[in-house]
């Protein structure tokens, strides 16, 4: 009997034939007709959404197996060196000059961020981009993103800056949810765009055939966000984004604030060194669990590529190439001279459209069997091939330019990745708290570098395990206020003026000036986009916000933190609605803020 079922048809028929010309038979064992609709749609899924097909994927996993049971060592032959790239001190002139290039790149700049991971490690039951980056604004990380690229296309004076997002199964309907209960955040009709990843094929062993279910269903696992590529290729939208002008594309992750206070002086070194590729890096310790971004030359092969070499990999290849005590200090005798992988990176979006024309968004691919023995042919569970999105300049040709900047960790990386238990001694934590320490941080210490008094805090804080000294002040500079320094240094123009206690909360958003405060408590000022706002001879002191116990009802995203932010009573909101000048003042009598306003029809 032929091991395709009798009766099929049509589409159903084409894929029971490729099935058992792949050798993957099996999979049409417990075939019955009324699993036939939900089994066909499933295998016609894993067929159209990996490039090339089932075939193309079992080719490759057949390949990445049997090297992975041989032992190779995908790095045999590479001798790595540093690339080519721009270490820049935040506030310093030369972070200042590449911000001057980067504010000009910047009006033509297009956003991925890479939203389908499951995040099981942070154990959150929802998406990801729905927590709070901080708990006294509550803003989400999604809000927060958008809020980020409406600010930099008004700095910029430039039409609505495209945004995609990449979602998975996992992910998809409430992020979904999410923008369309918030009117997207502001952002226009069509400026952001969804991609949806599909999982792929789990194989059960080295002969690549697919994982079965009890049920006789495929096993499916998430690919990794390697996918992104392929997605931005067949959607189209990175060949139309360099249709209409677009000249760069930054990729981001689902729960890092902080990459883009950094972005406009990653903008410059991109432009100024040519680069296509440009990884946003933070200095690496050696032996520190991060990838250190390696240039790698194989001689006999006559090729050259700027990539990220996985911690766990780096020491040996160090040790068997350039370096016999392997992943040591550089010349600094503190950092790996490796700069440190973060997963943001700029790529110039017309050599990336011409890139994905090529090679359709395909990546280099790995697999990673856990053996039940040492005979290598079982697996303890179905293995699937995974890709990760910061390998793209593996398929690049050696004349392509690929570097780095390199910037301060405080003020550009600080994903809430981990749960909180789980973080309990984990350098960095990763976890909420420690993010929202980090966004309260890097504001304070902008602010410092700008010359303002801002006091530090004195003794730390702990909840749930998880100790902090930065999270006081609590400092909120929305993107609406400065998308750069240099923009941050126009809105704090005398900082000698400017004192903030370390007990002090202050939220600012919008178009706000702010050349006299002295803050002992908190203060919220937000604005309209069309309110311009100057804070001025501010005298504020107050009972401020303060870090309570979550109480057991609390939503699962306060929980998950172990504390909540009230406000007292005493702390001024000003919420200013424009059109106007409004400005900001403590009457010297009643010593109570007062705001006036002006009318000024450039505004309305
Ligand atoms: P993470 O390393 O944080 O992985 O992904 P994760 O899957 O989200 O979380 P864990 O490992 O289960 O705890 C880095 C970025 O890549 C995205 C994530 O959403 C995050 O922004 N990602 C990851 C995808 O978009 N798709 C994937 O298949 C995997």
């Amino acid at each position: 009997m032929s091991a395709v079922p009798d009766g099929l048809t049509g589409r159903s028929k084409e894929l029971a034939d490729l099935l058992v010309s792949l050798g993957q038979e099996h999979l049409l064992d417990g075939y019955t007709p009324e699993k036939g609709k939900t089994f066909f749609e499933q295998i016609g899924t894993l067929e159209s959404s990996y490039p090339g097909g089932i075939k193309a994927y079992i080719e490759s996993a057949k390949e990445l197996l049997a090297a992975s049971a041989r032992g190779d060592n995908p790095l045999e032959g590479w001798v790595p060196s540093v690339p080519n790239g721009e270490a820049l001190e935040f506030g310093s002139d030369a972070w200042c000059e590449n911000e001057a290039i980067g504010a000009v790149e910047a009006k033509r700049c297009a956003f991925v961020l890479v939203a389908g991971g499951l995040g099981e490690r942070l154990g959150y039951s929802r998406i990801k981009v729905e927590l709070p980056t901080e708990t006294v604004t509550g803003t989400a990380y999604l809000d927060y993103y958008v809020q980020t690229i409406l600010a930099i296309q008004k700095a910029t004076k430039s039409r609505p800056l495209p945004l995609a997002i990449m979602v998975s199964g996992d992910t998809e309907t409430m992020t979904k949810e999410m923008l369309a209960a918030n009117n997207n955040f502001g952002a226009a009709p069509g400026q952001i765009t969804l991609l949806k990843q599909e999982k792929v094929a789990a194989l059960a062993d080295n002969d690549a055939r697919i994982a079965v279910d009890d049920d006789g269903a495929p096993i499916t696992k998430p690919h990794g966000h390697g996918d992104v590529h392929v997605l931005l290729h067949s959607s189209g939208l990175v060949r139309k984004w360099a249709n209409m002008g677009i000249d760069w594309v930054y990729f981001f992750q689902d729960t890092n604030a902080l990459g883009f206070r950094p972005l406009y002086a990653t903008l410059g070194v991109s432009k100024k060194l040519g680069l296509h590729c440009n990884f946003l890096t933070v200095p690496r310790f050696p032996g520190q669990a991060v990838g250190g971004i390696a240039k790698l030359d194989n001689a006999a092969e006559g090729k050259s590529m700027v990539i990220n070499v996985e911690y766990n990999q780096l020491d040996p290849l160090l040790r068997s190439t350039v370096s016999p005590s392997g992943d040591v200090a550089g010349p600094d005798g503190v950092h790996s001279p490796y700069p440190g992988n973060i997963n943001s990176f700029v790529l110039a979006c017309k050599p990336y459209a011409s890139t994905l024309d090529k090679t359709k968004g395909v990546m280099g691919e790995f697999v990673n069997p856990k053996y039940a023995d040492a005979t290598k042919t079982k697996f303890k569970k179905p293995a699937r091939l995974e890709c990760m999105m910061q390998d793209y300049p593996k398929v690049l040709p050696a004349e392509e330019l690929v570097g780095f900047t390199s910037v301060a960790n405080w003020i550009a990386f600080s994903p809430c990745k981990n749960a909180t238990a789980d973080a309990v001694g984990k350098t960095p934590p990763a976890c909420a708290l420690s993010a929202e320490a980090d966004q309260y941080f890097h504001c304070a210490e902008m602010l410092r570098l700008r010359g303002c008094a801002v006091s530090k805090m004195t003794s730390a804080e702990t909840w749930d395990g998880i100790t902090s000294d930065i999270l006081s002040p609590s400092i909120v500079l929305a993107p609406s206020v400065a998308v750069s320094y240099t923009d941050l240094k126009t809105k704090f123009p005398a900082p000698d003026f400017v004192t903030i206690s370390a007990a002090s909360t202050l939220v600012l958003s919008g178009d706000v000036t702010v050349r006299s405060l002295n803050l002992d408590g908190g203060l919220v000022i937000k604005g309209t986009k069309n309110a311009k706002i100057t804070v001025l001879e501010c005298l504020v002191k107050n009972s401020g916000f303060k870090r309570v116990e979550a109480p057991d009802d609390a939503p699962e995203s306060t929980r998950i933190r172990g504390y909540e932010t009230v406000k007292g009573d005493d702390v001024p909101v000003l919420d200013l609605v424009g059109p106007g000048l409004f400005f900001v003042t403590t009457d010297p009598v009643t010593k109570q803020l007062t705001t006036t306003r002006k009318p000024d029809c450039s505004l309305s």
